[in-house]
């Protein structure tokens, strides 16, 4: 049985409880994270501290820790977990009150962190996508609990008999409805700019700096829908699914239907770079 810190302390998974006036559970109302820890270590943590800041002050909830508390609390969670490959869930809400939308006082945001164990990696994932119309809302960038949009498209995705749905605004590609989106266009790979319109991902920020340092040319540009229908290989990036390789889009194949060259160098950069962190 796992172990989950809330609020205030560790205690196994099957006993820890959430008030229902919680407005995370009530509302959505809260922010989360996902972490992968590789041997026991969690991979840019202090990148996912960052982006947690960032959303935390997006939405006006106050951070119920320091770096160092929330390091010291991974660390513990992840060790009571056994160590290895993890993927950790840290949450925080705006707290416990009245439903009612505006809150009212100091609120005590609610704080979980948990984790699961990664499942063991055999070669790069491979996965099938559709697109659908990104009908999310306007401040992707902020990585929120409210999900109904993200969990309704990969359902459509799910029910098209694809993985991942590929979302489209405005006749640009924004990103997956749970990953980022790199492309190879006319042998450059090119993803999206950061923008309120997705999530600037740490998987898509460690690949573009491992992608140039090993002078692979990699821009950040708008993509269109028709750039995205004829690249030559596409890829999704995630913390939990690292690099998966896209060989099904709208049920028509990308370059052969296998993960192409560019993919395949940027997994190897990428399992490379894991296992310098590790070691
Ligand atoms: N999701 N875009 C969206 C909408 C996401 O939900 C995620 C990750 C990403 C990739 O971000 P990162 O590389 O930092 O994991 C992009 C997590 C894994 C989830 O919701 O489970």
């Amino acid at each position: 049985m796992s172990t989950v810190w809330l609020n205030d302390r560790f205690l196994p998974a099957e006993q820890a409880r959430v008030s229902v006036l919680d407005r995370g559970f009530l509302f959505g109302d809260g922010v989360y994270e996902v972490i992968p820890v590789y041997g026991g270590r969690p991979f840019r943590l202090q990148r996912h501290l960052r982006r947690l800041e960032r959303s935390l002050a997006a939405v006006g909830i106050d951070n119920p820790a320091t770096r160092d508390q929330w390091t010291a609390r991974i660390d513990e969670l992840v060790e009571r977990n056994g160590g290895g490959d993890q993927g950790v869930y840290l949450q925080v809400t705006r707290g416990v009150a009245p439903r009612q939308h505006v809150p009212e006082g100091e609120l005590e945001p609610t704080v979980l962190l948990m984790s699961n164990p990664l499942p063991p990696r055999s070669g790069i994932a491979r996965v099938s996508a559709v697109t659908l119309p990104d009908d999310r809302w306007g401040h992707c960038d902020i990585k929120s609990i409210a999900l109904l949009a993200s969990v309704l498209l990969r359902i459509r995705a799910r029910g098209e008999g694809a993985g991942e749905a590929i979302l489209l605004r405005d006749g640009e590609l924004t990103e997956g409805a749970a990953s980022n989106v790199f492309t190879v266009l006319d042998g450059v790979v090119v993803t999206p700019p950061v923008s309120p319109r997705l999530l600037p991902g740490i998987t898509r920020e460690v690949l573009l700096e491992l992608l140039r340092k090993a002078g692979i040319e990699a821009e950040e540009r708008p993509v269109s829908e028709q750039e995205l229908r004829n690249a030559r290989e596409i890829w999704l990036t995630s913390s939990t699914q690292e690099i998966t390789a896209v060989t099904m889009l709208d049920g028509r194949e990308i370059g052969d239907g296998r993960p192409g060259p560019t993919c395949r160098r940027a997994d190897e950069l990428y399992q490379e770079y894991k296992r310098l962190q590790v070691e």
